[in-house]
């Protein structure tokens, strides 16, 4: 079989993308990124994409409007581009059923907290105004819910006294850059077995 091919999907500044980049240069992540997707134009990823030769595109939601159609889009990209594994890394729209059920238990997310606390946006400052005394990060497959598809990895992190927003986010940041690449190995070594909603790690 050849190389895993992954589709990455962001709308923003892309840094879970450049640490998956940055882990397969390294040989630590078996896959190569067959295509770079966003929603927003501007968006840093895109910028990285372009930097290191990797195909990108804008799809863009004003072109396709009405119920299902971006999802139908992102689906034909994805078949267009032969991908294995779909990998959303600050992907700020929520996936509907369609693209979900086209490729089922194929598609991951990272989120920054402990799932299932804090799902949705801002978790990171959920994480500080509800007074955790530990958060973090979690990788897990997309199902049609927010945030709520079965756990792959999760990493710990804690949060100080003096904590705001951005600092803890800094930190769950580098837990999440070292956490992506090595759920999206597991993947790709074919160590996964998703069980009703609890995901078994195969030994090697
Ligand atoms: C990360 O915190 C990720 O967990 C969340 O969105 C943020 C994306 O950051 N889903 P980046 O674009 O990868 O830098």
């Amino acid at each position: 079989m050849g190389k895993l091919r992954l589709a990455v999907l962001a709308s923003g500044r892309g840094s879970n993308l450049q640490a998956i980049i940055d882990a397969i240069a390294a040989g630590e992540l078996a896959a190569e990124i067959a295509v770079v997707i966003s929603d927003k134009e501007d968006a840093r990823a895109l910028e990285r994409a372009r930097r290191h030769r990797i195909p990108h595109c804008f799809l863009d939601p004003k072109e396709h409007p009405g119920p299902g159609a971006y999802d139908r889009a992102l689906v034909a990209l994805w078949r267009e581009y032969r991908v294995d594994l779909v990998a959303l890394a600050g992907f700020m729209r929520l996936l509907g059923a369609e693209a979900v059920r086209a490729y089922r238990n194929r598609i991951l997310n990272i989120h920054p907290s402990l799932l299932p606390a804090f799902p949705g946006l801002n978790a990171q400052a959920q994480a500080v105004a509800y007074g955790v005394r530990y958060s973090g990060c979690t990788v897990h497959f997309v199902d049609e819910g927010m945030d709520t598809g079965p756990i792959i990895l999760q990493a710990v992190v804690p949060v100080r006294q003096d904590d705001d927003p951005e600092t803890l986010a800094a930190r769950i940041l580098e837990e999440e850059h070292r956490l992506y690449p090595r759920a999206i190995q597991l993947f790709a070594e074919g160590r996964l077995e998703v069980v009703g909603r609890r995901v078994r790690i195969k030994d090697k």
